[in-house]
């Protein structure tokens, strides 16, 4: 039987629903506008996507949305210093710094820079080791996207075999982490991984994050799984012409597996959506 399509972008779509619901809340009751702010270094255009996207969604739900466009060669001491000026500013709830970052620019240095509680993506070390130890902390967005997703379709995930293939901080690390919170049993595979098919077949939940394009084919799926495809891969396809693929080969994937994410539209939408929750939780959290 064919997976089930778990539609990210209409799940997204709800989330933004009750976060413009929340904030128009917000607004009447306590006079606040949730304020996000993005700090892109460059212009790698991946990013400025992202960047204009995410700008626009913040607006779209009431928020108020700062962008702040930065020269490719911005020192480390002028990035720092915004950073610092955006921490002081009572009107941002939420900081954004678009990765990657240039080489010249030391990418932890500049995240744990940021104010925790303002860490709307989740990376700071105070917010990793929250996370790390079960404690109220902001939580990645990708990952608490797909979690969402899995919760979704599974109601508990208590006892089932999770694999993430990926060890990124981003990604790969926050999502073994949150899976472990719902007491999945958890397994981190990645490039060294002896029999990396053997290890993906064990699991009733495969989240990939690897960046390589189709690399998991359907005959490493347990048939009825639930897979969360991460990767936005662009590559030439058929008369030159480029296309979106995941990490999964879709069409082999969706044979086997019970339900499956699609590339676009499934956790794509799903990271924007839960970094405007994001922001409304640092606004209220802020707030009292
Ligand atoms: N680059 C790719 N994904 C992300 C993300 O979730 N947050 C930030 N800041 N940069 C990214």
């Amino acid at each position: 039987m064919a997976a089930k399509i778990i539609d990210g972008k209409a799940f997204a779509a709800k989330i933004r629903g009750e976060v413009a619901t929340h904030v128009a809340r917000l607004k009447e009751e306590h006079g606040l506008t949730p304020g996000l702010a993005v700090v892109l270094v460059g212009e790698d255009p991946a990013s400025q996507v992202y960047v204009r996207s995410k700008g626009k969604q913040t607006v779209e739900v009431g928020m108020n949305s700062v962008e702040h466009k930065l020269e490719p060669d911005t020192s480390e001491a002028d990035l720092l210093s915004l950073i610092e000026r955006l921490n002081a500013d009572p009107a941002i709830h939420g900081i954004l710094v678009q990765l990657p970052l240039p080489d010249h620019l030391d990418s932890d240095l500049v995240i744990n820079a940021i104010d925790p509680a303002k860490d709307v993506d989740g990376f700071h070390i105070s917010n990793v080791g929250l996370l790390g130890t079960g404690q109220k902390s902001m939580v990645p967005c990708t990952p608490l996207g797909c979690l969402m997703m899995l919760r979704e379709e599974h109601g508990s995930l208590s006892g089932l075999d999770a694999v993430v293939v990926g060890r990124s901080n981003i990604v790969g690390k926050p999502m073994a982490q949150l899976l472990l919170g719902d007491s999945c049993t958890v397994t981190i595979a990645h490039s060294r991984t002896k029999d990396l098919p053997e290890v993906v077949r064990r699991a009733d939940i495969v989240v990939a994050a690897v960046g390589r394009p189709e690399m998991v084919p359907g005959d490493w799926i347990k048939p009825g799984a639930t897979v969360i495809d991460v990767g936005i891969n662009r590559i030439e396809g058929e008369g030159g012409k480029t296309r979106l693929v995941g990490d999964c080969h879709y069409e082999s994937c969706a044979a086997v597996a019970g339900a499956i994410t699609p590339v676009p539209g499934g956790v794509g939408p799903m990271t924007i959506a839960c970094l405007l929750a994001n922001t409304v939780t640092a606004c209220c959290r802020a707030n009292g």
